[in-house]
């Protein structure tokens, strides 16, 4: 077996991933406010709501090992169900109902971690050390004018790399997904140009308009403008030919490990009377039963360096690429990893509107 594409995948634990939604977190408990057990990176962590502080920490009680999520939120503490060891948000221990007039052992604590409520999901950083990522970009979130619908959260046995591929392959439309985003007679993907700015992944493309008579009613057709944050996330923002308005795919997978991710999908489209969310929603949900099983297809989950690549498979091409520089970049530290995700580079290869190339200060070609 040849090897896989990311040998080392301690740089992702530098960036931020969403663990769940808020309303997964919600409903996780009766009380409203977890506890809720999530895995990122490998790492099993418990999410709570403690007093309206967002806490997220490793889901291990320091005591005698058992799940923090099977215990219970107490007004802004966090309690085992095992002993009623109290944990507040830093993952200290406050209380210990056994010995209380003890003083508290220093290493009594569980690691708690960076988090963050953004775009109703929950945002986890494992190591901020080097303080150097943001939560990724997402053009609709604040806009009054637009509609913004968070769908449950989903898990497919692939690695994130393929399932981010899989969202900007543009050239599986017509196998895939004949009939429902595509006319399957327009098999000869586009190959766009690819730039990397502000560590953004950015292309667009013009799918063929006369394919819109041919596709049902809620498929998106326009022209696909990308900006993908490393990583994971990808903020697709379609401008409909059928009327002109913005309708906004914005997504993000979240590595649970190296073979699963937990995938996060907005739907954002133009606030209008007598347009309900299930249509869109069932469509995309269509869409993602198209994919999945091709996806959750390809062996191994991981990436491997042996696969075929095509002129035609420009994007992933591209992605690894960017993906195995930070990869090996995070390994000679902090300064090496910052310029492999901040160094712009604008294609110069094809001809593309300004808007596309603003912000750039380096060239390859
Ligand atoms: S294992 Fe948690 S209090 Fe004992
Ligand atoms: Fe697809």
């Amino acid at each position: 077996m040849s090897k896989p594409l990311i040998e080392d995948r301690s740089f992702l634990r530098h960036f931020w991933h969403p663990v769940c939604t808020r309303e997964e977190l919600e409903q996780a408990n009766p009380s409203g406010r977890g506890p809720l057990a999530v895995t990122l990176l490998g790492e099993k962590l418990v999410v709570a709501n403690l007093a309206g502080k967002i806490a997220v920490m490793q889901d291990r009680c320091a005591h005698r090992s058992a799940a923090l999520s099977r215990g219970a939120v107490e007004g802004d503490q966090l309690r085992c169900n095992y002993h009623g060891w109290r944990y507040d948000a830093s993952g200290r221990t406050v209380h210990i109902p056994a010995c209380p007039e003890q003083p508290i052992p220093r290493k009594a604590r569980s690691p708690a971690y960076e988090c963050e409520m953004r775009y109703d999901l929950v945002w986890v950083r494992l190591d901020s050390s080097w303080q150097c990522t943001e939560i990724p970009y997402f053009s609709e979130w604040d806009k009054p004018e637009m509609r913004n619908v968070v769908v449950p959260s989903y898990v497919w046995n692939t690695a994130p790399e393929r399932r981010w591929e899989n969202f900007t392959d543009l050239s599986h439309f017509a196998f895939v997904h004949p009939g429902t985003l595509y006319d399957p007679g327009f098999d000869r993907p586009p190959v766009p140009s690819v730039d990397r700015v502000d560590g953004e992944m950015r292309f667009a493309i013009e799918p063929p308009p006369e394919m819109q008579d041919k596709l049902p009613e809620n498929s998106p057709l326009g022209s696909f403008t990308y900006r993908c944050s490393m990583p994971y996330s990808i903020n697709l923002v379609i401008s409909l030919y059928r009327d002109g308005t913005t309708f906004t795919l914005w997504t993000t997978a979240s590595p649970i490990d190296e073979s699963h991710c937990r995938n996060f999908l907005i739907v954002s489209r133009a606030q209008k009377d007598d347009d309900p969310d299930n249509a869109h929603l069932a469509f995309q949900k269509q869409v993602l039963l198209e994919d999945q099983p091709i996806i959750e297809s390809q062996t191994p989950a991981e990436i491997t360096m042996d696969e075929v690549s095509l002129v035609t498979d420009k994007v992933s091409n591209q992605y690894r690429k960017w993906m195995r520089e930070l990869s090996l970049a995070a390994l000679d530290g902090k300064d090496a990893f910052v310029k492999a995700l901040q160094t712009n580079a604008i294609d110069k290869r094809l001809v593309q509107s300004p808007a596309m190339t603003l912000g750039a200060t380096e060239t390859t070609t």
